[in-house]
């Protein structure tokens, strides 16, 4: 049996986001968010879902960092809800809605955990959006006054900051398919916010460098990797196509530069790329956040839905270990990468709780297994990895599937709100305690 063991100073923590767990939606001043408005607006959501008691972190944090501290984690990444802050997302600071997060920061600290702050998890304020949202240059410099804000609060006690959180899902969830709020289906606006997008990143990484001098500022893509499905030379060029999709984030943050499609759609766009823009996008990255869930297998039809024989999760994604490696060395030959931290990976199943009360989430465990030793050979390959965070600490609201999809490795009663750590969450605090993961 081989085990693998990772350095001392390994970061093992968990991820959550503030809209998925939090609740509290219109608690002690907090203002509206886009998703606020998009899941009380009937036939968005499965089932009528909201957000809005969600795993009622906001009164049961307390409980849920005494879980962290359980499960023996090193660091723990979150969301802050920025209307829950600036209720109309610039003006006035709701105290009582800061005051939280810094309790949150606090509890922590006791606990010894390292937060990882992420600054936007999707939750626009809704009067923003109002006013057109991401679509409007503006937009960019409210989040960096916002982001410089929480600096400001809670800097003396958060060390890792990160801008946004898949910004790619932004631009095409909310502006091009219009699965997320705010529902366009507009190919023009999805690349002008993708474009918005990265300025205010840019903005943001300078307003928390200028408030906090020595504070680790980094941002959170989701990747893929782009693999052809067979040898083929036409699957090879259709695996290459996706994959320049995939870099439309990772070019101008690495590079300053558009990859080539991307940079002839963004002529269509006209004066709202100005210059200057990407070497703003480019501002010096302490760290890259990485979520991986899935590969993406391209064929020259497109992308592979279904792949005979393979384990798919509640999400219909496939499981494939290997492309989490494949990722990191594809990126790792592209650019010049900065130290790695997979931000996001876990997996939804459908889970029993057994007459002893437990739950035996096998396929979880084995799916977090067999990512983590794909992780550690990648750091032989020579990436530097330096943490990994379990998506997620807790059962929460998945987004447009409301709350059908259970990603924890603490499994929620929504009924009673009782906690209950699963055996992946078991098995995660004894890998943290060892710094090792065993095959079996
Ligand atoms: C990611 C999101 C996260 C969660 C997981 C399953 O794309 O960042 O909030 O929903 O997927």
């Amino acid at each position: 049996m081989s085990t693998y063991r990772f350095p001392p100073d390994f970061v093992w923590g968990a991820a959550t986001a503030a809209y998925q767990i939090e609740g509290a939606w219109d608690e002690d001043g907090k203002g509206e968010s886009i998703w606020d408005r998009f899941c009380h607006t009937p036939g968005n959501i499965a089932d009528g879902a909201t957000g809005d008691v969600a795993c009622d972190h906001y009164h049961r944090y307390r409980e849920d960092i005494a879980l962290t501290r359980r499960l023996g984690l090193r660091a723990y990444r979150f969301s802050t809800s920025w209307p829950r802050v600036l209720p109309a997302g610039r003006g006035p600071v709701n105290d009582r809605g800061l005051d939280f997060y810094d309790r949150l920061v606090d509890e922590l600290a006791a606990a010894d955990i390292e937060p990882f702050v992420t600054l936007y998890h999707w939750d626009l304020p809704q009067s923003l959006q109002d006013e057109g949202g991401w679509t409007r240059r503006e937009t960019c410099g409210a989040f960096a006054d916002y982001a410089a804000r929480m600096v400001r609060r809670l800097g003396d006690r958060v060390r890792y900051w990160t801008t946004f959180n898949e910004p790619k899902v932004v631009m095409l969830n909310g502006h091009l398919t219009g699965g997320h709020p705010p529902g366009l289906r507009d190919p023009q606006a999805a690349d002008l916010v993708g474009h918005h997008l990265l300025v205010a990143h840019g903005l943001a990484v300078q307003a928390i460098r200028a408030t906090g001098p020595g504070l680790q500022v980094g941002i959170v893509l989701d990747q893929h990797g782009a693999q052809p499905a067979t040898d083929s030379a036409q699957d090879a060029a259709a695996a290459e196509r996706a994959w320049l999709e995939e870099t439309f984030f990772l070019d101008p943050l690495l590079k300053a530069a558009y990859a080539s499609g991307a940079w002839e759609r963004m002529q269509k766009i006209g004066p709202a790329v100005r210059q200057g823009d990407l070497d703003l996008a480019s501002q010096r990255l302490d760290f890259l956040g990485l979520n991986f869930y899935f590969r993406h297998l391209v064929g020259a039809q497109g992308y592979v839905a279904r792949v005979t024989g393979a384990e798919y999760t509640e999400m219909e994604w496939e499981v494939h270990p290997p492309g989490l490696r494949l990722l990191l060395a594809k990126l790792k030959g592209e650019y010049k990468l900065p130290p790695v931290y997979i931000t996001e990976n876990g997996a939804a199943f459908h889970d029993v709780v057994a007459a002893d009360g437990a739950i035996h989430d096998e396929r979880r465990l084995d799916y977090l297994r067999q990512h983590l030793i794909q992780t550690w050979l990648a750091m032989q390959d020579g990436v530097e990895v330096r943490g990994y965070f379990v998506w997620s600490l807790l059962d929460n609201f998945e987004w447009t599937h409301g709350y059908a999809k259970r990603f924890g490795i603490v499994r929620v009663d929504y009924a009673t709100g009782e906690r209950k750590i699963k055996d992946s969450g078991l098995w995660y605090g004894r890998v943290i305690a060892s710094n090792e993961v065993s095959e079996s």
